[in-house]
């Protein structure tokens, strides 16, 4: 699956975007390692901090289908600069896959790529504790 296949099928999943408070639709495809693909769109709640990230759907998705191991995320938006992922996205995508690369595109063919471990520098993790699990 090449990032070009992933990121039609971002847009399609941004098209299911409930997203009627905000006016701002999100599609992600989650590339698994083992090559299936898990698509989220963002879900808005008229209580406004119900809403749920299309990474997240997309991700918890996954991890519901026994999947936990990514290499690639499109999250696409209609923005001029392509959005990245909040920080609560970072942390979750980063708990299953430190290496994921995050593709930031947009409805005009526009992509920026970083990795994971860029989006989300010194990630708070266990292993860098003493308090070993
Ligand atoms: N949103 C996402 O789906 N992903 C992000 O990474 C950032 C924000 C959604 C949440 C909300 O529905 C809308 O975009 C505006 O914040």
């Amino acid at each position: 699956m090449d990032t070009s296949d992933l990121i039609g099928l971002a847009k399609k999943a941004r098209e299911n975007a409930y997203a009627p408070y905000s006016d701002f639709k999100v599609g992600a495809a989650l590339l698994a390692e083992d090559g299936q693909v898990f698509t989220g769109c963002n879900v808005e709640n008229v209580s406004y901090g119900d809403a749920i990230c299309a990474e997240k759907v997309a991700v918890i998705k996954a991890i519901a289908e026994g999947v936990s191991r990514f290499s690639k995320l499109v999250v696409l938006t209609d923005a001029q600069n392509p959005a990245s992922p909040c920080g609560s996205c970072r942390q979750i995508l980063f708990e299953f896959s430190p290496n994921l690369l995050v593709i930031m595109a947009n409805l005009n063919g526009f992509a920026k790529e970083m990795n994971i471990s860029e989006l989300l520098p010194y990630a708070f993790s266990l292993k860098n504790t003493n308090k070993l699990l």
